[in-house]
Protein backbone atom coordinates (compact mmCIF):
# COMPACT_ATOMS: atom_id res chain seq x y z
CA UNK A 1 0.00 0.00 0.00
CA UNK A 2 1.64 3.10 -1.04
CA UNK A 3 1.80 5.82 1.30
CA UNK A 4 -0.65 9.00 1.10
CA UNK A 5 -2.04 11.41 3.31
CA UNK A 6 -5.55 9.99 3.38
CA UNK A 7 -7.07 6.71 3.27
CA UNK A 8 -10.61 5.95 2.10
CA UNK A 9 -11.64 2.95 2.93
CA UNK A 10 -15.49 1.50 1.45
CA UNK A 11 -16.78 -1.09 3.67
CA UNK A 12 -20.29 -2.14 1.85
CA UNK A 13 -20.33 -4.88 5.01
CA UNK A 14 -22.83 -8.01 3.36
CA UNK A 15 -24.34 -5.62 0.40
CA UNK A 16 -24.49 -5.74 -3.39
CA UNK A 17 -23.61 -7.96 -6.10
CA UNK A 18 -21.12 -7.73 -9.50
CA UNK A 19 -24.14 -5.80 -10.95
CA UNK A 20 -23.87 -2.94 -8.21
CA UNK A 21 -20.45 -2.97 -7.93
CA UNK A 22 -20.13 -1.85 -11.43
CA UNK A 23 -22.65 0.79 -11.51
CA UNK A 24 -21.14 2.10 -8.36
CA UNK A 25 -17.26 2.38 -10.08
CA UNK A 26 -18.85 3.80 -12.93
CA UNK A 27 -20.69 6.29 -10.96
CA UNK A 28 -17.78 7.18 -8.30
CA UNK A 29 -15.47 7.54 -11.31
CA UNK A 30 -11.45 7.92 -11.64
CA UNK A 31 -10.28 8.45 -8.12
CA UNK A 32 -9.45 12.05 -7.56
CA UNK A 33 -6.00 12.43 -6.35
CA UNK A 34 -3.20 10.59 -6.03
CA UNK A 35 -2.40 11.79 -2.74
CA UNK A 36 -5.57 9.45 -1.62
CA UNK A 37 -5.77 5.67 -1.51
CA UNK A 38 -9.34 5.01 -2.49
CA UNK A 39 -9.67 1.22 -1.23
CA UNK A 40 -13.65 -0.92 -1.55
CA UNK A 41 -13.94 -3.54 0.58
CA UNK A 42 -16.46 -5.45 -1.02
CA UNK A 43 -17.86 -8.96 -0.15
CA UNK A 44 -15.90 -12.01 -1.66
CA UNK A 45 -18.39 -12.64 -4.49
CA UNK A 46 -18.04 -9.46 -6.01
CA UNK A 47 -13.54 -9.74 -5.46
CA UNK A 48 -13.62 -12.60 -7.88
CA UNK A 49 -15.74 -11.17 -10.79
CA UNK A 50 -13.01 -10.64 -13.63
CA UNK A 51 -15.13 -7.96 -14.96
CA UNK A 52 -14.80 -5.59 -11.39
CA UNK A 53 -11.58 -6.37 -11.37
CA UNK A 54 -10.33 -5.12 -14.19
CA UNK A 55 -13.15 -1.74 -13.78
CA UNK A 56 -11.80 -1.25 -10.09
CA UNK A 57 -8.45 -0.91 -11.63
CA UNK A 58 -9.43 1.79 -14.34
CA UNK A 59 -11.14 3.72 -11.78
CA UNK A 60 -7.69 3.73 -9.67
CA UNK A 61 -9.81 2.09 -6.98
CA UNK A 62 -8.18 -0.85 -4.87
CA UNK A 63 -10.15 -3.54 -3.58
CA UNK A 64 -10.16 -5.26 -0.15
CA UNK A 65 -11.74 -7.99 1.84
CA UNK A 66 -13.44 -7.91 4.83
CA UNK A 67 -12.31 -10.52 6.78
CA UNK A 68 -9.69 -13.93 6.43
CA UNK A 69 -8.94 -16.87 8.41
CA UNK A 70 -5.77 -17.17 10.28
CA UNK A 71 -4.63 -20.27 8.61
CA UNK A 72 -3.89 -20.76 5.03
CA UNK A 73 -6.22 -23.44 4.22
CA UNK A 74 -7.91 -26.68 5.28
CA UNK A 75 -11.05 -27.67 6.75
CA UNK A 76 -12.83 -24.19 7.38
CA UNK A 77 -15.96 -25.02 5.40
CA UNK A 78 -17.27 -21.32 4.13
CA UNK A 79 -14.05 -19.21 5.45
CA UNK A 80 -11.66 -17.66 2.95
CA UNK A 81 -7.99 -17.31 3.51
CA UNK A 82 -5.96 -14.54 2.92
CA UNK A 83 -3.69 -15.96 -0.22
CA UNK A 84 -7.27 -17.06 -1.04
CA UNK A 85 -7.70 -12.90 -1.32
CA UNK A 86 -4.16 -12.30 -2.69
CA UNK A 87 -4.49 -14.62 -5.04
CA UNK A 88 -7.24 -12.16 -6.47
CA UNK A 89 -5.25 -9.03 -6.73
CA UNK A 90 -6.63 -7.80 -3.49
CA UNK A 91 -4.64 -5.58 -1.76
CA UNK A 92 -6.30 -5.63 2.03
CA UNK A 93 -8.59 -6.61 4.11
CA UNK A 94 -10.84 -5.91 7.21
CA UNK A 95 -9.63 -7.93 10.41
CA UNK A 96 -11.16 -7.44 13.90
CA UNK A 97 -14.47 -5.57 12.60
CA UNK A 98 -16.49 -5.00 15.64
CA UNK A 99 -19.48 -6.57 13.65
CA UNK A 100 -17.11 -9.85 14.01
CA UNK A 101 -16.18 -9.61 17.00
CA UNK A 102 -19.65 -9.16 18.27
CA UNK A 103 -21.57 -11.58 16.22
CA UNK A 104 -18.83 -14.36 15.37
CA UNK A 105 -16.97 -13.91 18.83
CA UNK A 106 -13.55 -13.01 17.78
CA UNK A 107 -11.17 -12.32 20.42
CA UNK A 108 -8.06 -9.65 20.19
CA UNK A 109 -5.87 -12.71 20.00
CA UNK A 110 -8.30 -13.88 16.89
CA UNK A 111 -7.48 -10.50 14.71
CA UNK A 112 -3.79 -10.73 15.91
CA UNK A 113 -3.21 -14.04 13.98
CA UNK A 114 -5.91 -13.14 10.99
CA UNK A 115 -4.07 -9.62 10.83
CA UNK A 116 -0.55 -11.70 10.74
CA UNK A 117 -1.68 -14.06 8.05
CA UNK A 118 -2.95 -11.19 5.99
CA UNK A 119 0.66 -9.84 6.17
CA UNK A 120 2.27 -12.72 5.11
CA UNK A 121 0.17 -13.22 2.05
CA UNK A 122 1.01 -9.59 1.23
CA UNK A 123 -2.35 -7.73 2.47
CA UNK A 124 -2.60 -4.85 3.85
CA UNK A 125 -4.70 -5.50 7.38
CA UNK A 126 -7.10 -2.73 8.49
CA UNK A 127 -7.34 -3.59 12.12
CA UNK A 128 -10.38 -2.28 13.87
CA UNK A 129 -10.70 -1.82 17.17
CA UNK A 130 -13.11 0.56 19.59
CA UNK A 131 -15.05 0.83 22.86
CA UNK A 132 -19.09 0.35 23.48
CA UNK A 133 -21.09 3.01 24.84
CA UNK A 134 -21.31 1.52 28.03
CA UNK A 135 -17.27 1.89 28.36
CA UNK A 136 -16.91 5.18 27.04
CA UNK A 137 -19.62 6.60 29.88
CA UNK A 138 -17.45 4.77 32.23
CA UNK A 139 -13.99 6.82 31.00
CA UNK A 140 -12.48 3.62 29.85
CA UNK A 141 -12.34 4.05 26.21
CA UNK A 142 -8.67 5.04 26.01
CA UNK A 143 -7.45 2.52 28.08
CA UNK A 144 -9.63 -0.38 26.73
CA UNK A 145 -9.03 0.56 23.33
CA UNK A 146 -5.50 0.69 24.07
CA UNK A 147 -5.11 -2.90 24.86
CA UNK A 148 -7.30 -3.58 22.20
CA UNK A 149 -4.80 -2.17 19.97
CA UNK A 150 -1.61 -3.99 21.49
CA UNK A 151 -3.02 -7.20 21.65
CA UNK A 152 -4.51 -7.18 17.83
CA UNK A 153 -1.74 -5.78 16.03
CA UNK A 154 0.97 -8.46 15.09
CA UNK A 155 4.65 -8.47 14.93
CA UNK A 156 4.24 -8.51 11.91
CA UNK A 157 2.45 -5.54 11.66
CA UNK A 158 4.71 -2.50 10.18
CA UNK A 159 3.95 1.10 8.79
CA UNK A 160 3.68 0.21 5.60
CA UNK A 161 1.28 -3.03 5.74
CA UNK A 162 -1.53 -1.96 8.43
CA UNK A 163 -3.90 1.01 9.00
CA UNK A 164 -5.61 0.99 12.10
CA UNK A 165 -9.15 1.97 12.57
CA UNK A 166 -10.47 3.44 15.14
CA UNK A 167 -14.42 2.48 15.30
CA UNK A 168 -16.81 3.54 18.76
CA UNK A 169 -19.13 0.77 18.67
CA UNK A 170 -22.04 2.75 19.31
CA UNK A 171 -21.06 5.48 16.28
CA UNK A 172 -21.20 2.38 13.92
CA UNK A 173 -24.39 2.82 11.93
CA UNK A 174 -26.42 4.58 14.22
CA UNK A 175 -25.79 8.38 12.69
CA UNK A 176 -23.99 9.03 16.62
CA UNK A 177 -21.08 9.99 15.20
CA UNK A 178 -18.30 10.51 17.80
CA UNK A 179 -17.71 14.35 18.77
CA UNK A 180 -14.59 15.54 16.94
CA UNK A 181 -12.61 16.44 20.22
CA UNK A 182 -13.27 13.04 21.41
CA UNK A 183 -11.96 11.58 17.88
CA UNK A 184 -8.96 13.71 18.25
CA UNK A 185 -8.05 12.53 21.62
CA UNK A 186 -8.83 9.03 21.27
CA UNK A 187 -6.14 9.84 17.89
CA UNK A 188 -3.67 11.43 19.58
CA UNK A 189 -3.19 8.64 22.39
CA UNK A 190 -3.20 6.20 19.76
CA UNK A 191 -0.70 7.70 17.74
CA UNK A 192 0.83 7.69 20.81
CA UNK A 193 0.55 3.86 21.66
CA UNK A 194 1.65 2.90 18.26
CA UNK A 195 5.24 5.12 18.79
CA UNK A 196 5.36 3.40 22.28
CA UNK A 197 5.09 -0.09 20.02
CA UNK A 198 7.23 0.63 17.67
CA UNK A 199 5.10 1.86 15.03
CA UNK A 200 5.29 5.95 14.64
CA UNK A 201 3.09 7.10 12.07
CA UNK A 202 1.16 4.04 11.66
CA UNK A 203 -1.73 5.57 9.86
CA UNK A 204 -4.90 5.76 11.95
CA UNK A 205 -8.42 5.92 10.58
CA UNK A 206 -11.51 6.96 12.08
CA UNK A 207 -14.65 5.19 11.62
CA UNK A 208 -18.32 5.39 12.99
CA UNK A 209 -21.12 7.05 10.74
CA UNK A 210 -18.90 9.11 8.49
CA UNK A 211 -20.81 11.04 6.03
CA UNK A 212 -20.75 13.57 3.52
CA UNK A 213 -21.42 16.62 6.13
CA UNK A 214 -18.95 15.58 8.85
CA UNK A 215 -15.98 14.35 6.67
CA UNK A 216 -14.04 17.40 6.30
CA UNK A 217 -14.02 18.05 10.00
CA UNK A 218 -12.92 14.66 10.93
CA UNK A 219 -10.46 14.03 8.28
CA UNK A 220 -8.88 17.49 9.03
CA UNK A 221 -8.06 16.28 12.53
CA UNK A 222 -4.30 16.08 13.55
CA UNK A 223 -3.36 11.92 13.70
CA UNK A 224 -6.76 11.13 11.53
CA UNK A 225 -5.20 9.81 8.42
CA UNK A 226 -8.45 8.64 6.64
CA UNK A 227 -11.76 7.38 6.86
CA UNK A 228 -13.13 3.83 7.06
CA UNK A 229 -16.81 4.03 5.87
CA UNK A 230 -20.19 1.83 6.17
CA UNK A 231 -23.28 3.01 5.20
CA UNK A 232 -22.47 6.50 3.18
CA UNK A 233 -20.15 4.00 1.02
CA UNK A 234 -23.14 2.26 -0.42
CA UNK A 235 -24.04 5.42 -2.10
CA UNK A 236 -21.44 6.19 -4.68
CA UNK A 237 -22.31 9.99 -4.61
CA UNK A 238 -21.97 9.87 -1.13
CA UNK A 239 -18.73 8.40 -0.91
CA UNK A 240 -16.87 10.75 -3.85
CA UNK A 241 -18.01 13.57 -1.51
CA UNK A 242 -16.30 12.37 1.82
CA UNK A 243 -13.09 11.47 -1.06
CA UNK A 244 -13.92 15.11 -1.75
CA UNK A 245 -13.76 16.03 1.69
CA UNK A 246 -10.18 14.82 2.35
CA UNK A 247 -7.78 16.95 2.95
CA UNK A 248 -5.95 18.53 -0.54
CA UNK A 249 -9.77 19.53 -1.39
CA UNK A 250 -11.85 18.98 -4.47
CA UNK A 251 -9.72 18.64 -7.46
P1 LIG B 1 -21.01 3.23 9.33
O1 LIG B 1 -20.10 1.90 9.44
O2 LIG B 1 -20.25 4.21 8.49
O3 LIG B 1 -22.27 2.76 8.68
O4 LIG B 1 -21.22 3.73 10.71
C1 LIG B 1 -18.72 1.99 9.66
C2 LIG B 1 -18.15 0.62 9.73
O5 LIG B 1 -18.83 -0.30 10.22
O6 LIG B 1 -17.00 0.38 9.31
Amino acid sequence: MPNVTCYLVANWKMNGTADFASQWLADLGRSRNAERQVIACAPATILGNPAVIAQAKAAGVALGGQDCHAKTDGAYTGWISAPMLAGLGVCAVIVGHSERREHAGESDADVAAKAQAAHKAGLTAIVCVGESLAQRQAGQAETLVESQVRASLPDSATTSNTLLAYEPIWAIGTGQVAEPGDVAAMHRHLAAVCSDMGLPGLPLLYGGSVKPNNARELLALEYVNGALVGGASLDAASFAAIIDAAPGGKV
